[in-house]
């Protein structure tokens, strides 16, 4: 691979999208002429000076870009050694990175002349971000997701619907993520000519994985700076949670060739990583297979079946990871662990409590594992975690769990 000619982290992936053994595009016949126009579109609009202005733009004056760096006070005092930050994308338009994505990959879909966005969602934070991109560029869009996550994410359901999107719920599987997906492909190949798939995560045939960390590496590039005018220096530590992977990719990505900077992705440890699976730990607990049209760990049975996989917070329910999280993970240079629901609870609840910001269930993956390793580390350590999403969308979930029943919440 190019990687070993340049002694490089970030030349990934080579011609044929492959990141070491993983990665690839594993796709139908009928498909291959739609990847192989969005690999030739993205590759002219990547060294496109327009493309990116416009971008920029954007995420300047639409989204809220830069994000600020914040530095965790009370929550480094509780926990006694080493220093927190958090990126704070939560503060984005829509409430999570996920718009950071698909700005780029709309504005990619109406250079191609594409009028129709298609889109799986998990949380609903991606089907909302496309759903709000196409209200603001006056495109049809149409939102698959998992009947289950229809039901445990109904505020963006909602928020959908009043952006103009059409949700379709599907019931095929345990009716999440995985599902979606599946659906969402069986759409595009069978509407080829004016629908664009606008995939949340860095999962996918070649190009999705890359594309989607180009446009997520806005993360770790604003935190690059924002850390040396803080701190004068790099972090030490970078940790993100992982459901597909794009968040923790787009602030890992930047960091890659600085070896001093140690890199942390949490996986969904469910009601722990246990035979039963009850779990989303695809790297800590799963095998390598091919799912979504890339070579990738997956939760699988010994029949190489897909197993379902179980977290309480539905943008992490995906069974896979990221082919180029995979690669990392294999050659040493990202570390994987997983955080159980009740560990992320009581993150959540910690950050509510000592820092006033209502997290995502998925942040609060990240957040739980800096809880449990900055207390150990020196006070000069600088650690900063990526607040992917905000908690709103949570609020009933986070309840129920906590025993609150509906309208009794005081
Ligand atoms: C707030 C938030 N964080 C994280 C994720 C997981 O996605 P990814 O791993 O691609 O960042 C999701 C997915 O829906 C999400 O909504």
């Amino acid at each position: 691979m190019a990687n070993d000619l340049f002694n490089s982290f970030m030349t990934g992936p080579d011609e044929n999208g492959r990141f070491g053994d993983f990665g690839g595009r594993f796709v139908s016949e009928t498909l291959m002429p739609l990847i192989l126009e969005l690999e030739e579109q993205y590759e002219i609009a990547k060294t496109d000076e327009t493309f990116w202005a416009e971008m920029h733009d954007l995420w300047t004056h639409y989204v809220g870009r830069p994000s600020p760096l914040y530095f965790a006070e009370r929550l480094t005092d509780k926990l006694g050694g080493a220093k927190v930050y958090m990126k704070r994308d939560e503060l984005n338009h829509t409430g999570a990175h996920k718009i950071n994505n698909v700005l780029g990959q709309i504005i990619l879909a109406r250079r191609m002349g594409k009028k129709r966005i298609i889109a799986e969602t998990g949380a609903g934070q991606h089907g909302v971000a496309t759903a709000t991109v196409c209200a603001k560029f006056g495109l049809k869009c149409v939102v698959y997701m998992g009947a289950h996550d229809v039901e445990r994410q109904a505020p963006n359901v909602f928020r959908m619907r009043l952006l103009g999107a059409e949700i379709i719920p599907v019931t095929s599987g345990r009716g999440t993520l995985k599902d979606a997906m599946n659906d969402a492909l069986r759409d595009w190949v069978t509407n080829v000519r004016d629908t664009f798939y606008c995939i949340g995560t860095v999962a996918g045939p070649h190009p999705y994985p890359a594309m989607v960390r180009d446009f997520q590496s806005i993360i770790g590039k604003e935190v690059r700076e924002q850390m040396t005018e803080a701190e004068g220096r790099l972090p030490d530590t970078v940790i993100a949670a992982i459901g597909g992977g794009s968040n923790a990719m787009g602030l890992f990505y930047p960091f890659l060739d600085d070896k001093e900077v140690g890199i942390i992705g949490v996986e969904a440890g469910g009601k722990g990583v246990n035979a039963k699976m009850e779990h989303c730990a695809s790297l800590t607990g799963g095998r390598p297979g091919v799912l979504h049209g890339n070579r990738t760990y997956l939760l699988q049975d010994d029949d190489g079946q897909i197993l379902e996989g179980f977290s309480i917070s539905a943008g992490l329910d995906y069974p896979g990871i990221g082919p180029e999280h995979a690669w990392l993970h294999d050659i040493g240079r990202a570390e994987y662990v997983s955080i159980t629901d009740k560990e992320a609870l009581a993150a959540f609840q910690v950050s509510c409590e000592l820092e006033g910001i209502i997290p995502a269930l998925e942040p609060s993956h990240a957040l739980a594992h800096v809880m449990k390793i900055a207390p150990d580390l020196p006070k000069d350590h600088i650690i900063c975690m990526n607040m992917c999403g905000r908690g709103d969308k949570d609020i009933f979930t986070v309840a129920k769990a906590l025993g609150f029943e509906m309208g009794e919440f005081a």
